[in-house]
């Protein structure tokens, strides 16, 4: 019976079979067990003859399974390296990967060529208070210039309270930063704003991003110098030429609307030289009231303001022609762009 177990042992043909041969041998119910269960029920004499011969065949067994499983093992080892080969050779499969969207990129590269400027970057709520995104700017409650805002007003949290709305531009920023630091400021704030207007060149979200400068002696020569360093820089190219147009802003005296001009390239109009003009920035110089509003001595503090579309300008740079599709999440859109990882 021990010879025949042990060899059922050596014949085992894989682990399964090995271990179904221990459990019947060495386990609860298994017949080496029950030997020498029986050990207890004998003569001392009977115990001294047989206890030896079980315990031997007990060893013997325990040994014999182990290094049959040790040769299994080996043999299945062997067998893997010899099949499972691997080339280091063959290429990568690519794997799907997010990347950072266009908005963030720009967002990005403009905080960076500001920060080579002097620059900070400022911060201010998207649910903003209207004394923060109009009256300090000077637009009193019955400036016609928050209907041309085209404004999402807030359900007010209690009875007297003013709505608040989603703020119509990265302005606000601009009095939150005089009230909260002293001058000297050079700051810029990229942000999210809202209108209720949709269409191609529309989305009732989209991005702005506000220059605010305040110091002493400050002129629109700063400004200009100001907009076209950082033009050149983030278009990457010298002649980017700018036209600076009298405009009007509540919040700037005086305004002024800066194109940038253009030419045709390979049949693509693309920012530089000067072929035509296409708009970019609204700027001026900023409205001693505004410097009031926030407590500074305008006779003192003056600087200037400037804000421009992030999506319009990422559009200009990356030749997308839908605001859209900005928002739409389409992983197709940002790889035809060339945006990855
Ligand atoms: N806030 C203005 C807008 O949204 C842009 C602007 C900013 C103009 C700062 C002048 C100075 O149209």
């Amino acid at each position: 019976n021990g010879e025949q177990l042990l060899n059922d042992i050596s014949q085992a043909g894989d682990l399964g079979a090995l271990d179904a041969i221990r459990v019947s041998a060495l386990g609860k119910a298994g017949f080496i067990t029950a030997q020498l269960k029986s050990l207890g029920k004998m003569t001392p004499e009977e115990r001294a003859s047989e206890g030896p011969k079980i315990h031997a065949l007990r060893e013997q067994v325990t040994d014999a399974i182990a290094s049959r499983k040790s040769a299994l093992e080996n043999a299945e080892l062997e067998r893997r390296l010899a099949t499972e080969r691997l080339d280091l050779s063959l290429p990568a499969a690519e794997a799907p990967s997010g990347s950072v969207h266009p908005v963030s990129q720009v967002m990005d590269e403009l905080a960076e060529i500001f920060a080579d400027l002097g620059f900070a970057v400022a911060e201010g709520p998207e649910i903003e208070e209207q004394w923060y995104n109009f009256t300090a700017l000077n637009m009193p409650e019955s400036h016609p210039a928050r209907a041309m805002h085209d404004t999402f007003y807030c359900e007010p949290r209690s009875e007297g309270e003013e709505p608040r709305v989603l703020r119509t531009h990265t302005s606000p920023v601009q009095i939150r930063t005089m009230h909260n630091n002293p001058p000297p400021i050079r700051v810029i704030a990229p942000g999210r704003v809202y209108r209720s207007d949709s269409d191609a060149t529309h989305t009732p979200m989209f991005h702005q991003i506000e220059g605010l400068v305040i110091d002493r002696a400050i002129h629109m020569g700063h400004l200009k110098w100001t907009l076209e360093t950082f033009l050149k820089a983030f278009f990457e190219r010298d002649d980017i030429v700018l036209r600076m147009r009298p405009s009007y802003f509540p919040f700037t005296e005086p305004s002024a609307e800066v194109d940038v001009g253009w030419s045709m390239e390979k049949g693509r109009r693309v920012v530089g030289g000067s072929e035509g003009w296409m708009e970019v920035l609204g700027s001026g110089m900023v409205h001693p009231r505004v410097i009031a509003n926030c407590g500074l001595d305008p006779d003192e503090w003056q600087g200037f303001a400037f804000g421009t579309g992030v999506d319009r300008l990422a559009m200009l740079k990356y030749g997308m022609n839908d605001l859209r599709a900005f928002f739409d999440g389409d992983i197709r859109w940002m790889k035809h762009y060339g945006f990855r990882a």
